[in-house]
């Protein structure tokens, strides 16, 4: 109670000079699409095609996230991972998202993906012949993020640093504004008219499946996906399988 009457008089006392107090929501600062130094993995339609299901491999390995003034964000990451019993075959991970995000009044950013949308492709050549692609989704907590100007590049910086407050690394602006897919939902699961039973093929995507649209050589591979994925839930690693 007294807290509230408290913040009601700073509120009013903040009007009465005439202040226009910046909302806690403001962002202004984030919106762009910012890409690690190597600059070659980038959000938008050159690294995910929704309509073929198909990501174009950057020249190098990155990651890239884009914020629009109007709280949308996409990201795309390319990873590789070293495999420590044989140097000769790392493993290599594509992942996109996109959905939206909120600053919060402690400052910290918020990310929540459109979970339908994201996909992640894994590729291990020493395995396979084709990469494994599979749905993907996970949601994000900044604990806080700082934009300046890099005082060796001379261009805008973005540190984002990660919910237990360990910097990621440094993003530099690309693009502004955002280079960016529609920020709406891209691969609802059904597409059923109301009031129509759900078709075989409805029902087969809300399995989750996001292979229809693939060849049989990268089907084949998702075999192996999904065997990892069920032994890694009865107690196994994944990587014991690679
Ligand atoms: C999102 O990820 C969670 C955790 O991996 C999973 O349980 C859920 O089914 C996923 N959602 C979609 C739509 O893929
Ligand atoms: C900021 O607030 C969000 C929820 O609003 C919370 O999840 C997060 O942990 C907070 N960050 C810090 C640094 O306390
Ligand atoms: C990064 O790449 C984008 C798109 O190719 C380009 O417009 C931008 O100038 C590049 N930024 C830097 C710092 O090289
Ligand atoms: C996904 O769809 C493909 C092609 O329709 C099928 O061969 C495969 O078995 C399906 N996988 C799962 C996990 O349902």
């Amino acid at each position: 109670m007294l807290h509230s009457i408290a913040s009601l008089l700073l509120v009013s006392a903040g009007l009465a000079a005439g202040q226009a107090a910046a909302p806690p929501t403001s962002f202004a600062n984030l919106v762009g699409t910012w890409n690690s130094k190597a600059n070659s993995t980038m959000t938008g339609p050159k690294f995910y095609d929704p309509v073929n299901e198909k990501f174009t491999e950057p020249d190098h390995t990155g990651i890239s996230y884009s914020f629009s003034a109007d709280g949308h964000y996409e990201e795309a990451y390319y990873r590789a991972i070293a495999n420590p019993r044989d140097p000769k075959c790392p493993k290599g991970i594509i992942q996109w998202q996109h959905g939206s995000f909120t600053k919060e009044a402690n400052g910290s950013l918020i990310l929540k993906p459109i979970a339908v949308d994201g996909r992640q492709l894994y590729s291990d050549p020493c395995s396979y012949d084709h990469a494994i692609y599979t749905r993907y989704n996970t949601s994000e907590l900044f604990e806080r993020y700082e934009v300046l100007t890099d005082p060796y590049r001379q261009i805008p910086r973005l540190n984002l640093f990660k919910f237990d407050g360990s910097p990621m690394m440094p993003l530099y602006l690309a693009m502004s504004p955002p280079e960016m897919l529609p920020t709406t939902t891209l691969n609802p699961l059904t597409t059923s008219t109301a009031g129509s039973k759900p078709t075989a093929k409805a029902k087969r995507s809300l399995n989750n499946n996001v292979t229809d649209k693939r060849t049989v050589g990268q089907r084949r591979a998702d075999y192996w996906w999904w065997f990892g994925v069920a032994m890694t839930a009865t107690g196994g690693t994944l990587y014991f399988f690679f």
